[in-house]
């Protein structure tokens, strides 16, 4: 059971009141899982901003979030098309990379207006490219490598808006 290798801690910034839970993963897999447990949580109307470099694991961590909501597709990066939509799950998921992008202009240039006005959730990888065009009740997870202590190590850290009562109850 890939939960009881991670490693869960919240963290609590004094100075903004944030919470932030830290998890570390030792394989695709467990970062999948952490992405499907996430996914569970998701409603309608919500934004999920992936940063972390190349092959950080944003798409598989996506992978567990489509799954959760009953996608079985083969997830990938939509490097070039930008947005990929799946709707044979139970709630619309529009997975975004951004890597292309510069601004948070870019994204407004390719309707995002249009996709939060949708009734689904929203994923976006690469999105510290696009940062200023986030919404602020975006849920931030940050995805990193730590190569000199293993391949497979690593940290991602969840960070759901202040006031958001899920907070509480994610990683317990
Ligand atoms: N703990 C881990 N979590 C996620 N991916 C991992 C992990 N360890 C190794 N990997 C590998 O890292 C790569 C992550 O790829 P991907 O999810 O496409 O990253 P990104 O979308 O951030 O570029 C894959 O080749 C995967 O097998
Ligand atoms: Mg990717």
């Amino acid at each position: 059971m890939a939960e009881r290798h991670l490693r869960e801690e919240a963290s609590q910034d004094q100075a903004d009141k944030i919470l932030i839970k830290q998890f570390s993963t030792k394989s695709e897999a467990e970062t999948e899982d952490l992405g499907f447990r996430l996914g569970k949580m998701l409603k309608t109307g919500d934004v999920v901003a992936l940063n972390g470099e190349l092959g950080a694991g944003k798409t598989h961590f996506t992978s567990g979030v489509a799954k959760s909501i009953g996608i079985s597709s083969h997830i990938t990066s939509p490097t070039y098309t930008i947005v990929n939509e799946y709707t044979e799950g139970e709630v619309l998921l529009m997975h975004f990379d951004t890597y292309r992008l510069t601004c948070g202009d870019d994204l407004y240039d390719i309707g995002f207006d249009d996709y939060l006005a949708r009734k689904g959730i929203i994923i976006i990888e690469w999105a510290e490219n696009v940062d200023d065009a986030l919404p602020e009740n975006t849920i931030k997870v940050n995805i990193k490598r730590h190569d000199s202590e293993g391949e497979n190590l690593r940290t991602i850290e969840i960070e759901f808006p202040e006031g958001d009562e899920r907070n509480d109850s994610f990683g317990i």
